[in-house]
């Protein structure tokens, strides 16, 4: 069994040992690799031997560039796609398919278009076979979460860019997971909205306690919002060093830089090969 290391309720890699216990991984990815078929009938290692274990209300994200598998790996966690070789295991129990215990949102946030706010959150609850008056009554609970209360029986083509982001997140709370993946979820907002975005997932994060898995290209993004960020690095995908962050670290200016420089050397060292391999070719 995959395990780690936590703290009563959160985890915390610099705790004291005699604090700690050990408590079995919400999410334990396991000798992860991935290869696909290219056209000329070789194979692509997409990840390799790809090692994590997320703990019960952590909030991981995965920072890389393009390429480095974060999406692949994602929707490997989501059961969206197969490892070629190990497994991914929740609560112990190995991820075979999608659930809604397990639920990605999107860059593309894939609203329904022909149902108001309110019904495309109240969708999942409708899936899980809610009744009609409870679903609506938590689809306005979860809209006022988000900020959206005023704007239930709205369309979604009435809404901005961030306000369908919001409402996406609302219906993702709405499938109450157990783990939430999360693939560049703001990356299509603009600056201003995005920071907004962010400050919504961090109260939110704080009001359902979810376990999340983030995926962003934004190395500021990760530290505002994370407990440890994994940096990935490409050919093959895999995660090349991990970075603890805490709300002590986030109040200080000076340990920020040292940790936003920290990861873009890691960073670095992992585009530049890249960018020279493709000078060559
Ligand atoms: N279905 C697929 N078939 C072949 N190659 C793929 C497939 N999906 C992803 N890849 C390749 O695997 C690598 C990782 O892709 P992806 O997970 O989308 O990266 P990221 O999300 O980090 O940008 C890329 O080189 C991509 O071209
Ligand atoms: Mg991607």
């Amino acid at each position: 069994m995959t395990s780690v290391v936590a703290s009563a309720d959160r985890p915390a890699a610099n705790a004291a040992p005699e604090r700690t216990k050990i408590v079995q991984a919400k999410i334990a990815i396991e000798g992860v690799t991935k290869e696909f078929a290219t056209e000329a009938g070789d194979t692509f290692l997409a990840l390799t031997e790809v090692n994590c274990a997320v703990a019960d209300r952590e909030f991981v994200s995965l920072v890389g560039p393009s390429g480095c598998g974060k999406t692949t790996l994602l929707e490997i966690v989501a059961g969206l796609q197969a490892p070629t070789r190990g497994r991914v295991l929740m609560d112990g129990e190995e991820i075979e398919g999608p659930g809604p215990d397990h639920v990605v949102i999107f860059q593309q946030y894939a609203l329904f278009p022909w149902r108001t706010v309110a019904a495309n959150v109240e969708f999942p609850m409708e899936v899980a076979g809610v009744g009609r008056g409870e679903r609506r009554e938590r689809a306005l609970e979860y809209l006022k979460m988000v900020g959206l209360d005023g704007f239930a029986d709205h369309h979604i083509w009435q809404l901005s860019g961030g306000m369908q982001q919001r409402t996406a997140l609302a219906r993702g709370i709405a499938c109450a997971p157990k783990v939430m993946l999360m693939d560049e979820p703001f990356s299509g907002a603009d600056a201003i909205t995005r920071e907004l975005l962010q400050d919504l997932l961090a109260k939110l994060r704080r009001a359902t306690r979810q376990t999340i898995i983030f995926v962003t290209h934004s190395v500021d993004e990760a530290i505002r919002l994370s407990d440890r960020i994994l940096v990935m690095g490409t050919r093959p995908g895999r995660i090349v060093s991990t970075f603890d962050v805490t709300d002590d670290l986030r109040a200080h200016g000076d340990r920020v830089s040292e940790l936003r420089d920290a990861i873009w050397s890691v960073l670095r060292d992992e585009i530049v090969p890249m960018a020279e391999d493709e000078g060559r070719t």
